[in-house]
Protein backbone atom coordinates (compact mmCIF):
# COMPACT_ATOMS: atom_id res chain seq x y z
CA UNK A 1 0.00 0.00 0.00
CA UNK A 2 1.24 3.32 -0.91
CA UNK A 3 0.06 6.35 0.49
CA UNK A 4 0.32 8.77 -3.29
CA UNK A 5 -0.83 5.79 -5.04
CA UNK A 6 -4.00 5.96 -2.71
CA UNK A 7 -3.90 9.95 -2.46
CA UNK A 8 -4.29 10.09 -6.70
CA UNK A 9 -7.06 7.65 -6.31
CA UNK A 10 -9.43 9.81 -4.14
CA UNK A 11 -12.17 11.52 -5.07
CA UNK A 12 -11.74 15.42 -5.04
CA UNK A 13 -14.38 15.21 -1.73
CA UNK A 14 -12.12 12.93 -0.27
CA UNK A 15 -9.51 14.82 -0.93
CA UNK A 16 -11.01 17.48 0.73
CA UNK A 17 -11.92 15.87 3.99
CA UNK A 18 -8.63 14.11 4.75
CA UNK A 19 -5.87 16.06 5.75
CA UNK A 20 -3.24 13.36 5.86
CA UNK A 21 -2.65 9.89 5.21
CA UNK A 22 -0.52 7.41 7.53
CA UNK A 23 0.29 3.91 6.35
CA UNK A 24 2.41 1.81 9.17
CA UNK A 25 3.99 -1.18 8.09
CA UNK A 26 2.89 -2.46 11.67
CA UNK A 27 1.11 -0.96 14.48
CA UNK A 28 -0.98 -2.56 17.73
CA UNK A 29 -4.33 -1.18 15.96
CA UNK A 30 -4.68 1.61 13.62
CA UNK A 31 -8.24 2.45 16.09
CA UNK A 32 -5.80 2.81 18.83
CA UNK A 33 -2.97 5.15 16.92
CA UNK A 34 -5.96 7.01 15.80
CA UNK A 35 -7.00 7.67 19.06
CA UNK A 36 -3.74 8.51 20.25
CA UNK A 37 -3.26 11.18 18.11
CA UNK A 38 -6.08 12.70 18.89
CA UNK A 39 -5.43 13.07 22.49
CA UNK A 40 -2.23 14.35 21.46
CA UNK A 41 -4.10 16.64 19.73
CA UNK A 42 -3.45 16.00 16.10
CA UNK A 43 -6.75 15.97 15.37
CA UNK A 44 -7.26 16.88 11.67
CA UNK A 45 -9.74 14.45 10.01
CA UNK A 46 -6.77 11.72 8.67
CA UNK A 47 -6.58 8.16 7.49
CA UNK A 48 -4.35 5.53 9.11
CA UNK A 49 -3.58 2.49 7.75
CA UNK A 50 -1.32 -0.32 8.30
CA UNK A 51 0.19 -3.47 6.56
CA UNK A 52 -0.09 -5.51 9.98
CA UNK A 53 -1.31 -5.00 13.27
CA UNK A 54 0.05 -6.65 15.99
CA UNK A 55 -3.09 -5.75 18.52
CA UNK A 56 -5.87 -5.28 16.24
CA UNK A 57 -9.35 -5.03 18.08
CA UNK A 58 -12.65 -6.62 17.22
CA UNK A 59 -16.13 -5.46 18.81
CA UNK A 60 -16.86 -6.67 22.14
CA UNK A 61 -13.32 -6.74 23.24
CA UNK A 62 -12.24 -9.84 20.71
CA UNK A 63 -8.94 -9.23 18.97
CA UNK A 64 -8.61 -9.05 15.37
CA UNK A 65 -6.05 -10.97 13.40
CA UNK A 66 -3.91 -8.73 11.42
CA UNK A 67 -0.93 -10.78 10.01
CA UNK A 68 0.98 -8.53 7.23
CA UNK A 69 -0.59 -8.15 4.01
CA UNK A 70 -3.52 -10.60 4.22
CA UNK A 71 -6.21 -7.71 4.98
CA UNK A 72 -6.59 -4.40 4.86
CA UNK A 73 -6.32 -2.86 8.47
CA UNK A 74 -7.23 1.11 8.48
CA UNK A 75 -9.31 3.85 10.23
CA UNK A 76 -10.68 6.69 9.08
CA UNK A 77 -10.75 9.93 11.78
CA UNK A 78 -13.48 12.66 11.33
CA UNK A 79 -14.66 15.30 13.58
CA UNK A 80 -18.10 15.55 14.23
CA UNK A 81 -20.96 17.64 15.40
CA UNK A 82 -23.65 15.11 15.48
CA UNK A 83 -25.43 14.06 18.55
CA UNK A 84 -24.16 10.56 19.98
CA UNK A 85 -26.93 9.02 19.35
CA UNK A 86 -26.43 9.34 15.95
CA UNK A 87 -23.55 6.45 16.22
CA UNK A 88 -25.28 3.76 15.49
CA UNK A 89 -26.72 4.81 12.42
CA UNK A 90 -22.94 5.63 11.31
CA UNK A 91 -21.95 2.21 12.02
CA UNK A 92 -24.54 0.47 9.49
CA UNK A 93 -23.95 3.56 7.16
CA UNK A 94 -20.37 2.15 7.66
CA UNK A 95 -21.08 -1.64 6.47
CA UNK A 96 -23.16 -0.30 3.67
CA UNK A 97 -20.52 1.85 1.91
CA UNK A 98 -17.98 -1.08 2.11
CA UNK A 99 -20.21 -3.28 0.84
CA UNK A 100 -21.14 -0.58 -2.00
CA UNK A 101 -17.53 -0.27 -2.65
CA UNK A 102 -16.63 -3.42 -3.11
CA UNK A 103 -19.84 -4.14 -5.60
CA UNK A 104 -18.20 -1.77 -7.24
CA UNK A 105 -14.93 -3.07 -7.84
CA UNK A 106 -16.98 -6.09 -9.07
CA UNK A 107 -16.86 -8.32 -5.74
CA UNK A 108 -20.26 -9.20 -5.63
CA UNK A 109 -22.95 -11.80 -3.73
CA UNK A 110 -22.30 -9.38 -0.46
CA UNK A 111 -24.75 -9.32 2.63
CA UNK A 112 -25.05 -7.38 5.72
CA UNK A 113 -25.79 -8.94 9.68
CA UNK A 114 -27.01 -6.37 12.10
CA UNK A 115 -25.18 -3.72 12.73
CA UNK A 116 -21.92 -3.95 11.20
CA UNK A 117 -20.56 -7.24 9.74
CA UNK A 118 -19.98 -7.95 5.54
CA UNK A 119 -20.84 -11.86 5.00
CA UNK A 120 -20.70 -13.78 2.26
CA UNK A 121 -22.24 -16.86 2.38
CA UNK A 122 -22.30 -16.15 5.96
CA UNK A 123 -18.98 -16.40 6.15
CA UNK A 124 -17.39 -13.36 7.49
CA UNK A 125 -15.72 -10.93 4.92
CA UNK A 126 -15.07 -7.77 7.15
CA UNK A 127 -15.58 -6.00 10.23
CA UNK A 128 -16.37 -3.01 11.87
CA UNK A 129 -15.40 -0.92 14.54
CA UNK A 130 -16.65 2.72 16.08
CA UNK A 131 -15.05 4.37 18.45
CA UNK A 132 -16.37 7.69 20.11
CA UNK A 133 -13.45 10.20 21.01
CA UNK A 134 -13.69 13.48 23.16
CA UNK A 135 -11.06 16.23 23.40
CA UNK A 136 -11.55 19.97 23.93
CA UNK A 137 -15.39 19.27 23.87
CA UNK A 138 -14.88 18.59 20.33
CA UNK A 139 -15.86 14.84 19.05
CA UNK A 140 -14.38 12.71 16.63
CA UNK A 141 -15.18 9.54 15.60
CA UNK A 142 -12.69 6.72 14.24
CA UNK A 143 -14.10 4.50 11.58
CA UNK A 144 -11.93 1.21 12.05
CA UNK A 145 -12.58 -1.45 9.23
CA UNK A 146 -11.05 -4.21 9.02
CA UNK A 147 -11.31 -6.10 5.41
CA UNK A 148 -10.35 -10.22 4.79
CA UNK A 149 -7.93 -10.34 1.45
CA UNK A 150 -5.87 -13.13 1.83
CA UNK A 151 -5.46 -14.96 4.98
CA UNK A 152 -3.20 -17.51 5.77
CA UNK A 153 -5.47 -21.29 5.93
CA UNK A 154 -3.58 -21.35 8.99
CA UNK A 155 -5.21 -18.06 10.40
CA UNK A 156 -8.78 -18.79 9.08
CA UNK A 157 -8.55 -21.83 11.39
CA UNK A 158 -7.50 -20.08 14.70
CA UNK A 159 -10.61 -17.65 14.37
CA UNK A 160 -13.64 -19.13 16.23
CA UNK A 161 -16.25 -18.16 13.66
CA UNK A 162 -16.70 -18.61 9.74
CA UNK A 163 -14.84 -15.84 7.78
CA UNK A 164 -13.85 -16.28 4.09
CA UNK A 165 -11.78 -13.47 2.32
CA UNK A 166 -11.62 -11.73 -1.27
CA UNK A 167 -9.09 -14.40 -2.90
CA UNK A 168 -12.13 -16.88 -2.13
CA UNK A 169 -14.71 -15.21 -3.32
CA UNK A 170 -13.60 -12.83 -6.25
CA UNK A 171 -12.19 -13.84 -9.42
CA UNK A 172 -9.92 -11.56 -9.60
CA UNK A 173 -8.44 -9.13 -6.49
CA UNK A 174 -8.85 -5.59 -6.94
CA UNK A 175 -5.55 -3.75 -6.32
CA UNK A 176 -5.54 -2.64 -2.49
CA UNK A 177 -4.83 0.98 -2.82
CA UNK A 178 -7.63 1.20 -5.21
CA UNK A 179 -9.71 -0.49 -2.74
CA UNK A 180 -8.70 1.35 0.30
CA UNK A 181 -9.42 4.69 -2.34
CA UNK A 182 -12.97 3.08 -3.27
CA UNK A 183 -13.71 2.66 0.43
CA UNK A 184 -13.12 5.36 1.59
CA UNK A 185 -14.89 7.63 -1.55
CA UNK A 186 -18.21 6.00 -0.75
CA UNK A 187 -17.85 6.40 2.67
CA UNK A 188 -16.72 9.67 2.50
CA UNK A 189 -20.03 10.68 0.34
CA UNK A 190 -22.13 8.92 2.17
CA UNK A 191 -21.61 9.91 5.50
CA UNK A 192 -21.98 13.86 3.65
CA UNK A 193 -25.84 12.44 2.73
CA UNK A 194 -26.02 10.69 6.46
CA UNK A 195 -25.14 14.89 7.84
CA UNK A 196 -27.66 16.24 6.10
CA UNK A 197 -30.47 13.58 5.67
CA UNK A 198 -29.46 11.43 8.58
CA UNK A 199 -29.81 7.38 7.79
CA UNK A 200 -33.22 6.97 6.97
CA UNK A 201 -32.17 7.69 3.25
CA UNK A 202 -30.35 4.46 3.82
CA UNK A 203 -32.82 2.38 5.63
CA UNK A 204 -33.89 0.71 2.41
CA UNK A 205 -30.34 -0.37 1.01
CA UNK A 206 -29.69 -1.63 4.25
CA UNK A 207 -32.59 -3.92 4.75
CA UNK A 208 -32.30 -5.02 0.68
CA UNK A 209 -28.95 -6.09 1.80
CA UNK A 210 -30.11 -7.73 5.26
CA UNK A 211 -28.89 -11.32 5.16
CA UNK A 212 -31.27 -11.78 8.09
CA UNK A 213 -34.01 -9.82 6.99
CA UNK A 214 -37.84 -11.73 8.14
CA UNK A 215 -35.22 -14.85 9.50
CA UNK A 216 -35.58 -16.15 13.22
CA UNK A 217 -32.88 -15.01 15.34
CA UNK A 218 -31.56 -14.45 18.63
CA UNK A 219 -29.73 -11.20 19.75
CA UNK A 220 -27.58 -11.33 23.06
CA UNK A 221 -27.31 -8.41 24.56
CA UNK A 222 -25.25 -8.15 27.57
CA UNK A 223 -27.25 -10.54 29.94
CA UNK A 224 -30.47 -10.29 27.83
CA UNK A 225 -31.57 -12.67 25.14
CA UNK A 226 -34.12 -12.24 22.91
CA UNK A 227 -35.72 -14.26 20.41
CA UNK A 228 -37.72 -13.17 17.67
CA UNK A 229 -38.07 -12.60 13.91
CA UNK A 230 -36.05 -9.77 12.23
CA UNK A 231 -38.48 -7.20 10.48
CA UNK A 232 -34.97 -5.04 9.63
CA UNK A 233 -34.08 -1.54 10.69
CA UNK A 234 -36.10 1.82 11.05
CA UNK A 235 -34.75 5.23 10.07
CA UNK A 236 -32.15 5.55 12.93
CA UNK A 237 -30.60 1.88 12.34
CA UNK A 238 -32.19 0.11 15.60
CA UNK A 239 -33.28 -3.48 14.83
CA UNK A 240 -36.74 -4.31 14.98
CA UNK A 241 -37.80 -7.50 16.14
CA UNK A 242 -40.91 -9.23 15.95
CA UNK A 243 -41.09 -11.16 19.55
CA UNK A 244 -43.95 -12.93 21.13
CA UNK A 245 -44.85 -10.09 22.98
CA UNK A 246 -44.68 -7.26 20.05
CA UNK A 247 -42.01 -5.21 18.17
CA UNK A 248 -38.98 -4.60 20.39
CA UNK A 249 -36.68 -2.34 18.84
CA UNK A 250 -32.99 -3.03 19.68
CA UNK A 251 -30.34 -0.96 20.02
CA UNK A 252 -27.23 -2.78 21.09
CA UNK A 253 -26.12 -6.59 20.99
CA UNK A 254 -25.25 -9.20 18.67
CA UNK A 255 -27.56 -11.19 16.03
CA UNK A 256 -27.30 -15.15 16.24
CA UNK A 257 -28.82 -17.67 13.73
CA UNK A 258 -30.41 -19.55 16.51
CA UNK A 259 -30.34 -20.61 19.92
CA UNK A 260 -28.08 -23.76 19.17
CA UNK A 261 -25.10 -21.44 17.47
CA UNK A 262 -25.13 -18.89 20.64
CA UNK A 263 -24.57 -21.30 23.01
CA UNK A 264 -21.64 -23.24 20.26
C1 LIG B 1 -15.33 -6.67 14.38
O1 LIG B 1 -15.16 -7.25 15.45
O2 LIG B 1 -16.10 -7.13 13.53
C2 LIG B 1 -14.65 -5.36 14.11
C3 LIG B 1 -13.26 -5.53 13.56
C4 LIG B 1 -12.58 -4.23 13.21
C5 LIG B 1 -11.14 -4.43 12.79
C6 LIG B 1 -10.50 -3.17 12.30
S1 LIG B 1 -8.93 -3.46 11.57
C7 LIG B 1 -8.62 -1.74 11.50
C8 LIG B 1 -9.15 -1.15 12.79
N1 LIG B 1 -8.14 -1.21 13.83
C9 LIG B 1 -8.48 -2.06 14.80
O3 LIG B 1 -7.77 -2.33 15.80
N2 LIG B 1 -9.69 -2.59 14.55
C10 LIG B 1 -10.26 -2.08 13.32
Amino acid sequence: MEMPVIQNLLSVESQRTLAEIQVFEEIDSTNAEAIRQIQSGNTANRLVIARSQSAGRGRRGRSWLSPLDAGIYMSLVRQFTLPPDALQGLSLLTALSLKSALNRLGVSGLKLKWPNDILFQKKKLAGILLELQHREQASYLVFGIGLNIALPEQVMQEIDRPVTDITSIADYIPDTNLIVATVINQLCSNIAEYERNGFSSFKESWNEADYYLNRDIVIQNGERRIIGKSLGVDSNGALLMQTATGVESINGGEVFPSLRELSD
